[in-house]
């Protein structure tokens, strides 16, 4: 089991840091850090204005960045190869597909608001596993977003620095990822998860009391592929059968949809059965969430547990996100005698899944399910047991 990660070698980073750019002054650069987030239920609910209940997780990126004032900026990350030096003219437009787009996005927000950069030097160094689904690009969104906040002393307050990572993904990035996780990675509160409300995004830090409980995610190492165009598929899919409902009700979203009223505009989708089985998904899931919230205030694991459960049978056969690895490690997960529940967690196609198990199972769960999670599919599956944590912060050195 991988429980909390290393702690950062700062010492070896602000070494690194310096081999890569040099040093200028006796000062060392700044530090900062992310997060990345799990989603404990509430999913794809976020870009229909629904209801999401994410929480920060003990794995980030922190990000080592010094102002140059010379209009050029350098990235570097010790967990990719690809580096880059741009000049202040050449920072608007995307680098290849790489994921040198996600700090380019963010520094794009700041010149779309006025707000003038005169060049950085930033290192990033991540442990949130790529591609798992744990939000490693909010992460090194946010991260940058709040160290420019910070360094140039712009003041902008923590929503705002969201809706900027949310939109560099959308606008710079291409994925038009609702605002969960930027939102979770910003605003992220030690052993609490946050329930959110996409539409208003008022939200409520609810305390993740958990007792003798333990959350662990298991890492189906399933190669990702063509998340970004199904993910997107699934946005326009959610907007048609918005369409549909409009018609006849006079709701503004499909996340204040309730299933009785979607059953009430079911023939306005016509033959329309994946715009409505899309529909069904988003509005099922946000009761459960308000349902998954009350258990977790009356100390009900039990009943979260189910409706887990019931949040993954929902995104498999209603919204169709899910896949044969990220099925196969919630069937094994859920023949564990001490497992409440299991589900696939962020955009799904892959990634992670978040169980719900007791604490004295953890390792027998790892053995078990690991196993048969090989014999089963031929991947190997990894296992992170996580602690709600906060969210970007300057890193204490
Ligand atoms: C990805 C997106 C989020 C959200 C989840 C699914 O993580 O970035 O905005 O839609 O998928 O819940």
């Amino acid at each position: 089991m991988n429980h909390s990660p290393e702690p950062f070698d700062m010492q070896r980073l602000t070494r690194r840091f310096h081999e890569q750019f040099g040093k200028t002054g006796p000062a060392g650069p700044s530090v900062f850090h992310a997060p990345g987030r799990v989603n404990l239920i509430g999913e794809h609910t976020d870009y229909t204005g629904g209801m999401v209940f994410p929480c920060a997780i003990d794995r980030g990126n922190l990000m080592l960045v010094r102002r140059t004032g010379n209009d050029q900026f350098r990235f570097a990350s010790t967990n990719f190869d690809l580096m880059a030096q741009l000049s202040k003219d050449e920072i608007g437009q995307t680098y290849g597909d790489s994921w040198i787009n996600y700090p380019l996005g963010v520094i794009d927000q700041f010149r779309i608001r006025g707000l003038k950069l005169d060049g950085l030097d930033c290192l990033y160094s991540g442990n949130v596993p790529n591609g798992a689904g744990l939000s490693s690009s909010a992460s090194i969104e946010v991260v940058t977003a709040f160290a420019i906040n910070e360094l140039y002393g712009f003041g902008l307050d923590r929503m705002e620095l969201v809706k900027m990572s949310q939109a560099a993904e959308n606008d710079f990035v291409g994925m038009q990822c609702g605002i969960m996780d930027q939102f979770a990675v910003t605003m992220g509160l030690e052993d609490h998860a946050m329930m959110l409300n996409c539409d208003t995004l008022e939200y409520r830090q609810v305390p993740l009391v958990l007792g003798d409980f333990a959350i662990v995610l298991a890492n189906t190492n399933q190669r990702r592929e063509l998340n970004e165009s199904a993910y997107n598929d699934r946005v326009s899919e959610c907007a048609r059968a918005l369409g549909y409902v409009q018609q006849t009700l006079n709701v503004p979203t499909l996340g204040a949809l309730s299933e009785a009223e979607l059953e009430s505009v079911k023939t306005s989708f016509a033959d329309d059965d994946i715009a409505y089985r899309r529909a069904k998904h988003i509005c099922t899931e946000n009761a459960r969430v308000n349902a998954a919230v009350i258990a977790l205030e009356n100390s009900d694991l039990q009943t979260f547990g189910k409706l887990m459960q019931a949040s993954h049978t929902s995104l498999k056969d209603d919204f169709s996100v899910s896949s044969p690895p990220l099925n196969a490690l919630v069937s094994l997960a859920m023949e564990h005698p001490d497992v409440l529940g299991s589900r696939l967690t962020g955009a799904g196609f892959g990634g992670c899944t978040v169980n719900l198990l007791s604490n004295s199972a953890v390792d027998s769960f790892q053995q078990v399910v690991g196993e048969r999670y090989r014999d089963a599919t031929g991947l190997t599956a990894d296992f992170y047991s996580i602690r709600p944590s906060n969210g970007a912060e300057e890193y204490p050195q």
